[in-house]
C-alpha cells in the first residue's frame, strides 16, 4: 500500500525520492508525488498512475532540492486523481504532508476546521491533519510540536513525514499503526516506510514505534512520544542487500522469487536441522519452549497466502502434535472476542510482519496475555518487534504481489515447528531423521520441478481465455487447491475457487462442463484412491483436467488431459512442492495474457489499512 520517502542532506533529493518511490512500488499505489523546498518555497510535483510519469515531471520542471518527501498512494478516502495524491498543503502551502493509514475521526476534525473557514483541496482524510498542524504553528508553536500536538487529536493510523519552507532544515515523522523507519547516513539522513527504499544510501536504520515521533536533520536525529516524553531509539544495523532487490535477469519479481524457491527453501532450513538427534534448532522459540510444549490449543492467525499457510500448518500440527489446532482470518479475530485461554499459543503469520488486521489481531490476543508467536519473513517488521517469540522464514525479500517464495518458506518454518514439537513428544528418534533426510532432499526436488516451465507454458497457452477455474485437493492439499485459485485470480483477473475435493460434490460440479478447466492437486498418498474418484466424476461432465501427481504415477496420464509430475516426498512436505507448478501456471496465464504479474490490478502486497 501507500509508501514513504524522504531525504535531507547534501545530495539532490529529487533522485533519492525517485529511486525510493520505485523501490515501493511493488506495494501496490495508484498516483505519486513529492514535496520539496527550493529556494525556500514549498513546490508539489504529482501525478495519477505510475512513478514514472511523475519522474518525467520532474525532469521536465528540473527541480533540484536537498530536502523532499515522496509518496505514493493507494486510495482509500477518495479516488485516485492529481487532487487527491499527496502531499497535501495547508492553505498557504508552507507546510506539506504524506501519509499511510487512515484518519477515523476526519469527519469531526473537518467539520470543526471548515467552521473556521478553512478551504479543502481534496476529499482524503489526510488533509485534515495538515490544517490542523497548520493551526497550532498559528499558536506559536515549533513544526515538531505542532505536529506532536495535531497528532495526539487524531484517532487512527498514521505513518507520515512533514516539512515545512519556513523551517527547511528538518522533516518530522511520525508513526502509529503504520511502518516508518529513518535511514541514518553520513550529513544525510532518510525515512522510508520500508527499509528497501533506503537500501541504497545507509544500512543504519532506526525502527520508530507506534506513538513516536521523530525530527531529522541532515546531522540529527530526535525522537519523543507524541505525548511530549523524550525517548532514545537504538541504530539497527540491516543485512539486506542490494542485489536481492534486483530482478537478476528475469522479466519480473515475481518470476524470480519462484525460481529462487530451491535457494529460499534452503535458507528457511539452514542450521536448523540436527540429524543426529532427528530434530530441529529454532532459536526464536528457545525462550518460551516449554510453555509452547505444554500448549493445549495453537490457534494461526493471518491473511491472504499466510492465511493459507496456516491452514496446512494445522494439519501438520493435528498429525504429528495433537493439539488441537484452529485457523482463523485476523480480521475475524479481531474483532470477534476470541475466547483465548492462558495454555494457548497463538501464531501470527504474516510475510510482511505489517498487515494491519494480523498486526491488531495480535496486539488484541497480547492483551488477553495469550502467548503470541510470530511468524514473519520481513526482519524488524511490526508483528516480528511486538511479539513475545517467533521464528523468520528468511525468504528473502519479496517483492512480487503475489506472495511465492515466503509461502513455501512459511510452511517449512511450519515443518520444522512441527518436528521440533513432535521429538519432545511422542516421535522416534529414526522417525524425526526421516523426516530430516526429507527436508534435506527438498531444495533438489524443487529444482526438478522448475525444470517443467515449458510444459507448464504450453498448459497455460491452452487455457489462458479461459473464464473459470476449479481447483481441488484433499488433506494438505486442500490448502493448496485455495493457494492455488489465490494465485490465478490475483493475477491473471480469472474467475477461480480452490475446494476440498470431495466438498465440489455440494455445489461446484454444477459448474462443471466441457469449458471448464479442474485442477486437481493429486499426489500418491493415502488420499490418491478418493481423489481418483473425483477425477473420475469431473470426467464424467467432460471437465478438462489438469493433474499435479508423482513422479510415478503413469495411471493418472490415461484420465488426466494434463498432468505434471512432481517428486514424493512424506505428506507434509508435499504442499511445498505441490504448489509450486500452481504458482507457475498462474504466472504464465497472466503473462499470455499481457498483464503485469509484479503489480496486479486493486491489491497492494502490504495492507497496512484494515
Ligand atoms: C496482501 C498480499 C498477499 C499476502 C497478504 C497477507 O493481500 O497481496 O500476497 O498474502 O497481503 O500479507 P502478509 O504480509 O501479512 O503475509
Amino acid at each position: 500500500m501507500c509508501g514513504i520517502v524522504g531525504y535531507i542532506g547534501y545530495r539532490d533529493s529529487v533522485p533519492v525520492l525517485i529511486e525510493g518511490l520505485k523501490r515501493l512500488e511493488y506495494r501496490g499505489y495508484d498516483s505519486a508525488g513529492v514535496g520539496l523546498i527550493v529556494d525556500s518555497k514549498s513546490i508539489i510535483v504529482k501525478d495519477k498512475g505510475k512513478v514514472s510519469n511523475l519522474e518525467k515531471l520532474l525532469d521536465e520542471k528540473g527541480l533540484k532540492s536537498n530536502i523532499g518527501i515522496g509518496h505514493t498512494r493507494w486510495a482509500t478516502h477518495g479516488e485516485p486523481n492529481v487532487m487527491n495524491a499527496h502531499p497535501h498543503s495547508n492553505e498557504d502551502g508552507t507546510i506539506f504532508l504524506i501519509h499511510n493509514g487512515i484518519i477515523e475521526n476526519f469527519n469531526t476534525i473537518k467539520m470543526s476546521l471548515l467552521k473556521q473557514g478553512i478551504k479543502f483541496q481534496s476529499d482524503t482524510d489526510t488533509e485534515v491533519i495538515v490544517h490542523l498542524i497548520d493551526s497550532f504553528i498559528k499558536k506559536g508553536n515549533s513544526l515538531f510540536k505542532a505536529v506532536r500536538l495535531a497528532l495526539s487529536e487524531v484517532e487512527g493510523t498514521y505513518g507520515l513525514a512533514v516539512i515545512s519552507s519556513n523551517e527547511p532544515d528538518k522533516i518530522i515523522a511520525a508513526r502509529k499503526g503504520s511502518p516508518l523507519v529513518v535511514g541514518i547516513g553520513n550529513g544525510e539522513n532518510f525515512i522510508a516506510s520500508d527499509v528497501s527504499a533506503l537500501i541504497a544510501y545507509t544500512k543504519q536504520i532506526v525502527y520508530l514505534d507506534d506513538g513516536e515521533i521523530a525530527e531529522i536533520t541532515c546531522d540529527s536525529f530526535k525522537a519523543k512520544t507524541i505525548i511530549g516524553d523524550d525517548i532514545k531509539k537504538e541504530v539497527i544495523e540491516v543485512t539486506m542487500s542490494l542485489e536481492e532487490l534486483d530482478r537478476g535477469g528475469y522479466d519480473t519479481f515475481m518470476l524470480k522469487e519462484i525460481m529462487e524457491q530451491p535457494e529460499s527453501v534452503l535458507n528457511s532450513i539452514r542450521g536448523r536441522l540436527v540429524f543426529e538427534e532427528g530434530t530441529a534448532k529454532l532459536g526464536g522459540l528457545e525462550n518460551v519452549f516449554d510453555k509452547l510444549a505444554d500448549t493445549k490449543r495453537i490457534i494461526l492467525t493471518a491473511c491472504g497466502t499466510s492465511w493459507h499457510s496456516g491452514l496446512v500448518a494445522e494439519y501438520m500440527f493435528e498429525q504429528y502434535l495433537r493439539i488441537p489446532t484452529e485457523v482463523e482470518y485476523a480480521s475475524e479475530f479481531r474483532y470477534r472476542n476470541p475466547i483465548i485461554n492462558n495454555d494457548d499459543a497463538i501464531i501470527f503469520i504474516s510475510q510482511s510482519g505489517e498487515t494491519a488486521d494480523t498486526l491488531a489481531a495480535m496486539r488484541e490476543a497480547k492483551r488477553k496475555r495469550a502467548l503470541c508467536l510470530g511468524v514473519c519473513n520481513v526482519v524488524g517488521s511490526s508483528i516480528a518487534r511486538e511479539s513475545d517469540s517467533g521464528v523468520y522464514i528468511h525468504a528473502g525479500p519479496e517483492i512480487g504481489v503475489a506472495s511465492t517464495k515466503a509461502f513455501t518458506s512459511q510452511l517449512c518454518v511450519f515443518a520444522l515447528m512441527t518436528l521440533l514439537l513432535a521429538r519432545k513428544r511422542d516421535m522416534s528418534l529414526v522417525d524425526g531423521q526421516k523426516i530430516v533426510t526429507e527436508f534435506q532432499q527438498l531444495p533438489d526436488k524443487i529444482r526438478k520441478i522448475l525444470t517443467l516451465t515449458s510444459e507448464i507454458e504450453k498448459i497455460a497457452e491452452v487455457f489462458k481465455d479461459a473464464p473459470n477455474f476449479l481447483y481441488l485437493g484433499r488433506g494438505y492439499n486442500f490448502p493448496v487447491a485455495l493457494e492455488g485459485a489465490l494465485k490465478l485470480k490475483e493475477i491473471s483477473y480469472i474467475h477461480a475457487e480452490g475446494y476440498p475435493a470431495a466438498e465440489m460434490k455440494h455445489g461446484p460440479i454444477a459448474l462443471v462442463d466441457e469449458n471448464m478447466p479442474v485442477v486437481f492437486i493429486a499426489p500418491s498418498d493415502s488420499t490418491y484412491d478418493k481423489i481418483m474418484s473425483n477425477i473420475q466424476e469431473i470426467k464424467a461432465r467432460k471437465g478438462k483436467i489438469i493433474a499435479i501427481a508423482s513422479e510415478h504415477d503413469t495411471v493418472i496420464d490415461t484420465i488426466a488431459d494434463y498432468s505434471i509430475k512432481i517428486p514424493d516426498t512424506i505428506r507434509m512436505l508435499t504442499p511445498i512442492l505441490s504448489v509450486i507448478p500452481l504458482q507457475l501456471l498462474a504466472y504464465y496465464i497472466a503473462v499470455k495474457k499481457g498483464l503485469n504479474v509484479d503489480q496486479p490490478r486493486n491489491l497492494a502486497k502490504s495492507v497496512t489499512v484494515e
